[in-house]
């Protein structure tokens, strides 16, 4: 507030000087300082304090609210941090999808980035999420909604360069809407003159997880810990199903020209990890050490699979925060 005042006072200042001494020339040096300043008290600010960027918080966060999860923990910090590094020039705009099935994280973890990157989290101006059934429900709506996107993301990055776009449920996306994005995700200079490298988009769904799980479960079999699993692993297989699956991915050119930048892998949830879960939903609540009898009574709703040896739960951490609601009262 006080830097507004500030550059309102200079604004008004130096116009005063301008005129009646004829200084114009001395303006147009601090104009477009004053144009930031006026720019972020009137409309929509685009710098360090809007869009803060703490990775730190970021990785906080991650490694004491997610559980089971190695490969997000190792990479997608990094993947972030990288291309928005000061004085680096990305290539292309960052593209990361995170593959899983329900409750293993993926709305969590999108949620964490928001809030560590930008000052107003996903009310900020700069974070745009889309929810497929919400915002694109119609097949017969494809083009319309191709042609909202293209107008918003356009608008909104000629306004500010550091944007996030997240597309949560991209499996109940109607396939064809993400071609949209092709353009902006490329390796292409400017469009119209405005660069759109420093964009992230963000595509949430669980397309894929049966072959996650699968694979996950493989390696479980033959003795393989989840920490020395490896993103190389996972990404080929995980981009191939996709790409066959029904749904916002399927035949999408996104994947086909490589414009994905990362796959993000979600592996299924064991007991160790719904402990963890549980103990942070007490924890929320003041409970700091429950009972294993608490503990016991909360996982006794979880449905494990696959058989015969049933070590994943069925739905992650889903409705443990519900169910430690039932017995904390
Ligand atoms: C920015 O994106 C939002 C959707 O999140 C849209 O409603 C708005 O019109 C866009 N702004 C501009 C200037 O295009």
């Amino acid at each position: 507030m006080l830097l507004h005042s500030f550059t309102i006072f200079i604004l008004i200042f130096y116009s005063c000087i301008g005129f009646s001494f004829g200084f114009i020339h001395i303006v147009p040096g601090i104009a477009s300082y004053i144009y930031e300043g006026l720019k972020c008290s009137f409309q929509i600010c685009c710098n360090e304090n809007e869009i803060p960027a703490k990775f730190d918080v970021l990785e906080t966060s991650l490694k004491n609210n997610i559980y089971g999860q190695p490969l997000v923990q190792d990479t997608l910090s990094k993947a972030l941090k990288s291309h928005w590094k000061k004085d680096f020039k990305p290539s292309k705009a960052l593209t990361i999808s995170f593959h899983g099935g329900p409750g293993v994280g993926k709305n969590y973890v999108s949620k964490f980035i928001q809030e560590a990157l930008f000052k107003d989290g996903m009310k900020s101006p700069h974070v745009h999420n889309f929810i497929a059934r919400l915002d694109f429900p119609e097949a017969s709506q494809v083009d319309v909604y191709k042609k909202n996107l293209a107008n918003w993301i356009k608008g909104n990055v000629t306004r500010c360069p550091k944007q996030l776009f997240i597309f949560d449920e991209v499996n109940n996306m109607p396939s064809g809407v993400l071609d949209v994005l092709k353009p902006f995700m490329d390796y292409v200079d400017y469009i119209n003159g405005i660069s759109y490298k420093e964009v992230i988009f963000l595509l949430l769904s669980n397309t894929g997880y049966h072959i996650i799980n699968e694979y996950t479960y493989e390696l479980w079999k033959q003795g393989i810990k989840r920490e020395e699993l490896k993103l190389s692993h996972f990404e080929k297989i995980v981009a191939k199903g996709a790409f066959n699956e029904k749904g916002g991915f399927l035949m999408a050119d996104i994947i086909k020209r490589n414009l994905v930048d990362h796959y993000i892998p979600f592996l299924p949830l064991m007991e160790e990890h719904l402990v963890l879960c549980v103990r942070k939903e007490f924890e929320i609540r003041g409970i700091l050490n429950p009972s294993l009898e608490d503990i016991r009574k909360v996982l006794e709703f979880i449905d494990w699979g696959p058989e015969p040896n049933k070590i994943f739960s069925k739905t992650g951490c889903k409705r443990i925060s519900q169910k430690v609601g039932l017995l904390s009262i």
